[in-house]
């Protein structure tokens, strides 16, 4: 009987690997897709790759100066004050970070912008910066934004859980300027404003010129490069411009083989549809598709003999934090209050954060690799990616597995791209972009 049931759930959990496979034949086919959805999109063509332009080229490194640098875009609100020093040394040397009531992010949007002029006035108050100096600010607001100039952008949808009403179609920079005069701050000048994954290549590209993608993995996921004016069709008025850097918004790419368990974790979010991609590989879903799994397994009485914990019914009860720990070997089982749990139990939910997570890294990878040959079909240069985001940075495993894939489409060419994982890119990055926005450089005419 014991037997049967193991036979049972190995069966499972091999049909669970075939479904949630990449294969490199497989990511050859997205690649593919993913270079018509980019092309469609720098022409405004119909295309699940919005290909939005920063209006901001990639810095000299040799930008100086002291900037106000505020970060919305996942739980938390942060502000920094961020120095640069001109010599691809960047530091931040005040910070304040608050979380983000969940009242918020589904709320009024006039509130959740005064939340964050309370959390400016309340920065300057704490940190003691005095009402004298007029502060070039740099806002990185990790959405899809439609831009004409770096200081200003209309929000198009809201992506990762937020869903404040009256901020789509409205400029966020505008709505921030308006909160922050109702709190009485006049001597801030909205400077830029950009997406994370800009901030992240900027901050990559301060340090090292051969950095040309910026990406984020970690609640949400996204990337940027730059690109020639002259491609982005959708808009003849940049054909000029050597160089645009634009955020692809990848999340929404949705091209890819998803299995039911994707289809419900979509199904039931508040932007159903939506950022299909980022569902099946960023930080915020993982853990609930791992959940799905787990719930259909003991329906069927693969695990927990048929009788699992009620806490594991909760959606999003299960973190890709739990999944990051149980790669890492530690017992997240207790933690949950699961305390009889078979080795069995434990040895196939570890296996069911395993198959999870490497396709979500094998589908960054080949992402990576989707832009990378865009820019450089052949590959015969060097490009360094600059990622950020806790998935990239703390789950075991998750950066080898990008490197495998990326080794099984390009050999020994694989080489010349170089994982680089950047801190801060949305604090530190958003600096340096006001700074290159302040010294208009940017965009460079030919
Ligand atoms: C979501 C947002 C995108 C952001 C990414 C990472 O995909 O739509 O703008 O860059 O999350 O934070």
């Amino acid at each position: 009987m014991g037997n049967m049931i193991a036979d049972t759930r190995n069966n499972f959990l091999a049909r669970l690997e075939s479904v949630f496979s990449v294969t490199s034949e497989d990511a050859r086919e997205i690649i593919g897709h993913f270079h018509q959805d980019m092309r469609h999109g720098l022409a405004g063509g119909a295309s699940s790759l919005k290909m939005l332009p920063a209006f901001i080229c990639r810095p000299k490194g040799t930008e100086a100066g002291s900037f106000l640098a505020l970060d919305l875009g996942g739980t938390h609100f942060r502000i920094l004050v961020v120095d640069l020093d001109g010599r691809g040394r960047a530091a931040a040397t005040a910070v304040s970070k608050f979380t983000i009531p969940q009242a918020l992010m589904g709320g009024n949007g006039e509130s959740l912008f005064n939340f964050m002029a309370d959390g400016i006035r309340t920065f300057f108050d704490s940190h003691k910066l005095g009402d004298k100096q007029v502060y070039d600010l740099a806002f990185t607001f990790s959405f899809p934004m439609e831009q004409q100039a770096v200081s200003s952008g209309i929000l198009i949808e809201w992506t990762k859980g937020f869903s404040a009403i009256g901020v789509a179609g409205r400029d966020v920079m505008a709505l921030l300027t308006q909160a922050m005069t109702r709190k009485g701050l006049r001597h801030v000048r909205a400077t830029a404003l950009a997406n994370d994954t800009v901030g992240t290549l900027m901050a990559g590209c301060y340090e090292d010129p051969a950095c040309d993608l910026g990406v984020i993995l970690g609640t949400g996921t996204n990337a940027c490069y730059p690109e020639q004016g002259e491609r982005i069709r959708k808009n003849p008025a940049l054909g000029a411009c050597r160089e645009m850097i634009v955020n692809l918004e990848w999340g929404n790419f949705d091209k890819l083989k998803s299995s039911v368990y994707d289809q419900q974790v979509d199904n039931a979010s508040c932007n159903a549809g939506r950022q299909r991609l980022e569902k099946m590989v960023s930080g915020m879903y993982m853990g609930e598709i791992a959940r799905r799994i787990i719930e259909e397994m003991t329906a069927h009485s693969l695990l927990f003999a048929g009788h699992g914990p009620s806490l594991l019914t909760r959606e999003y009860a299960l973190a890709t934090e739990h999944l990051s720990w149980l790669a890492a070997g530690t017992d997240i089982f207790t933690g949950l209050g699961l305390i009889d749990i078979s080795a069995a139990d434990r040895q196939t939910i570890r296996e069911i954060g395993r198959i999870v997570s490497e396709r979500s890294s094998r589908i960054a990878g080949t992402a990576i690799a989707a832009v990378v040959t865009w820019m450089d079909p052949a590959l015969v240069m060097n490009h360094t990616i600059a990622i950020d985001g806790a998935l990239f940075e703390k789950f075991p495993g998750y950066e080898n597995a990008m490197k495998a894939i990326i080794r099984e489409l390009f050999g020994n060419n694989a080489a010349r791209i170089k994982l680089k994982h950047v801190r801060d890119g949305s604090g530190i990055g958003s600096a340096i972009i006001a700074a290159v926005a302040a010294s208009g450089q940017c965009p460079p005419r030919l």
